[in-house]
């Protein structure tokens, strides 16, 4: 497979990687202490197009391929995963979803504000008792006139304050099981739609997590999206392009804390000499520069794969449980080549190996990922 990047691609990959120094590495530390959304940094990301990058231009957005979407990804992430979950959550979930799925009067009303960055989106599926085992939806929206009645509780949302509209999974008829699922698009300042408090999280501190509530919230008809009993294929559809999104934040990640080793290798000294000259500093850099670079052909094969409309369940599944892992052994082996400064804040370091983690636990844990992969080659 070819993976050379067009000019088109390295002008988004530069704009991107400007734009993150920029904009984000300026009180990334503070806004990850304080758990601060970068609201500003946001706003100006659907500014440039970043919130809606593979939305059809007739809906306000970008008109671009998933490779590109994968290459911004990356850049920002390398700098600030916080903001690009925020991006992952509105571009792979919430306008591809809508854009797939939805109606015409959808696209209309909800589409071009998201894909333009002047709304935020949210995916609702998570809830107390069905985080993997997604099936399990306790949340019920039953119909009731000309509109559906919706109850429940739903956790660990992303964008859960900041959102203007979110798309909520829900069981209409607990009988048909998966089958009965729907999903529908909610607006914040409904009746009976509360927000919860903020999570305190270990990572992504500075994305704004929330459990939400609904309470005989009121939902037209025409905000459901897709045929009755749609709405667990439309999760299933949708997070598997997430996790192209997701794993790109992984990539991110492990990139940026392996650049900032390798540069600190080249200036920190330890017995008389730059410590990138010892063979066990030197030997753990081409291990990260290894492993980094095959995240990197999984990720782009499994973005070419969506692009050629070929089925991208495996290929995602594969360069999330990857990058993830590799996200994760790379931070931490970033944090080692820094010793003692790698343990405190300002080096940046421990802030990606903490953001690291919930790339192998949201879209799909690293065992839910195996779960998928396992199914599908075997399959054959
Ligand atoms: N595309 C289309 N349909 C799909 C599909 C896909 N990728 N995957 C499954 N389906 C369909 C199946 O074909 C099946 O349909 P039929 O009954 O008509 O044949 C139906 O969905 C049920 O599938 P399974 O029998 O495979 O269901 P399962 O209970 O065994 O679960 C699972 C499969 C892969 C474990 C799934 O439950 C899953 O992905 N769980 C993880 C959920 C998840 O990722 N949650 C993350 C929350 S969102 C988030 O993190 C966002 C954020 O804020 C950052």
């Amino acid at each position: 497979m070819d993976f050379s990047l067009t000019e088109e691609h390295l002008m988004i990959q530069e704009a991107a990687r400007d734009f993150a120094r920029a904009e984000l590495l300026p009180g990334v530390i503070e806004r990850d202490e304080k758990q601060e959304f970068p609201k500003d940094q946001v706003k100006q990301m659907g500014e440039l197009g970043f919130l809606g990058m593979m939305v059809d231009p007739k809906y306000g957005g970008g008109g671009m391929d998933t490779l590109s979407y994968v290459i911004a990804m990356e850049e920002i992430s390398k700098i600030d995963a916080s903001a690009s979950v925020v991006m992952s959550v509105n571009n792979s979930l919430v306008c591809w979803g809508l854009e797939a799925y939805g109606t015409e009067e959808q696209k209309e009303k909800y589409l071009t504000k998201l894909a333009s960055g002047e709304s935020i989106g949210a995916f609702c599926l998570s809830e107390p008792e069905a985080g993997s085992d997604a099936t399990s939806q306790k949340t019920t929206a039953f119909e009731k006139d000309d509109h559906y009645v919706l109850n429940g509780t739903k956790n660990w949302i992303t964008n859960g304050s900041t959102a203007d509209f979110y798309l909520v999974i829900a069981q209409t008829h607990p009988e048909l099981k998966h089958k009965g699922i729907n999903a529908f698009i909610i607006e914040k300042g409904w009746e009976g739609f509360e927000i919860g408090a903020k999570e305190q999280k270990l990572g992504i501190r500075g994305s704004d997590t929330h459990s939400l509530m609904f309470t005989d919230v009121k939902v037209p008809k025409e905000n459901r999206i897709g045929e009755d009993g749609f709405g667990f294929k439309f999760a299933m559809k949708v997070l598997a392009g997430g996790r192209i999104g997701i794993a790109a934040q992984a990539l991110g990640i492990a990139a940026g804390a392996y650049e900032l080793a390798k540069e600190y290798s080249k200036v920190r000294k330890s017995f008389g000499t730059e410590i990138c000259n010892h063979q066990a500093i030197a030997f753990k850099l081409a291990d990260m520069h290894t492993q980094i670079e095959a995240a990197r052909m999984l990720v782009y094969k499994a973005a070419k794969d969506k692009d050629n409309k070929e089925n991208y369940d495996l290929s995602g599944a594969m360069a999330k449980l990857y990058a993830s892992q590799v996200a994760m052994d790379t931070t931490i082996e970033a944090v080692q080549i820094h010793g003692g400064n790698g343990y405190v804040k300002e080096y940046h370091v421990e802030r990606l190996m903490r953001d690291a983690k919930i790339t192998q636990i949201y879209e799909g844990t690293s065992e839910i990922q195996k779960i998928v992969i396992s199914r599908a080659v075997l399959k054959d």
